[in-house]
């Protein structure tokens, strides 16, 4: 049990927010306050390897940002498959998941803080989408999990400067080197 809760909202802001592979009891697009979304994470263990480490996203804080998203109801248990599944230096955080229609709830977020050994830290968007472009790991190449990760929050209908721009340069490539 969590805390004497049977179930807990998680927020997914990366690749769970468009694969959700796990049992859940309810699924609500919400945002949560104060934190921006940056491919600032290395991924040694999904979209790269310890030696050629990905990048994927996580969060940094950021005051009075919104950062959109999904919000899963889950059961405690589910966290023991997902803990595996986003090992690499991520950490459950508290959090305030807001919803659309202005409810709220308390939540967890996995975060990968500047302190974890897989932390690569800022550079321009245009050497990130260089960096995607040319990683690629056990589940798969490092640019699916972006253009997934944009397509999905067009569907949301949520704009992300950061993501988009990452997005831009990288078919800005594509179109210098096709194929
Ligand atoms: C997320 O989508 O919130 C997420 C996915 C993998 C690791 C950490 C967070």
């Amino acid at each position: 049990r969590f805390g004497g809760h049977a179930q807990v909202w998680l927020f997914g802001y990366g690749s769970l927010i468009y694969k959700a592979d796990f049992p859940y009891i309810e699924r609500r697009q919400a945002r949560i306050r104060d934190w921006s979304r940056r491919f600032w994470q290395g991924s040694h263990d999904h979209r790269g390897t310890p030696d050629a480490p990905g990048r994927v996203l996580t969060l940094v804080p950021d005051p009075g940002a919104l950062c959109a998203g999904m919000a899963y109801l889950i059961t405690p248990e589910v966290f023991a498959h997902l803990d595996h599944r986003e090992k690499n230096g991520y950490l459950r955080h508290a959090t305030t998941i807001e919803f659309d229609d202005c409810d709220r709830a308390e939540g967890l977020v996995y975060i990968a803080a500047r302190t974890n050994a897989a932390w690569l830290g800022p550079a321009s968007e245009a050497e990130i989408a260089h960096h995607i472009a040319t990683s690629e790991g056990p589940s798969g190449p490092n640019r699916d999990y972006l253009t997934h990760l944009a397509e999905a929050l067009r569907a949301l209908g949520e704009h992300d400067a950061h993501v988009f721009a990452v997005e831009k340069h990288l078919n800005a490539l594509d179109r210098r080197e096709p194929g």
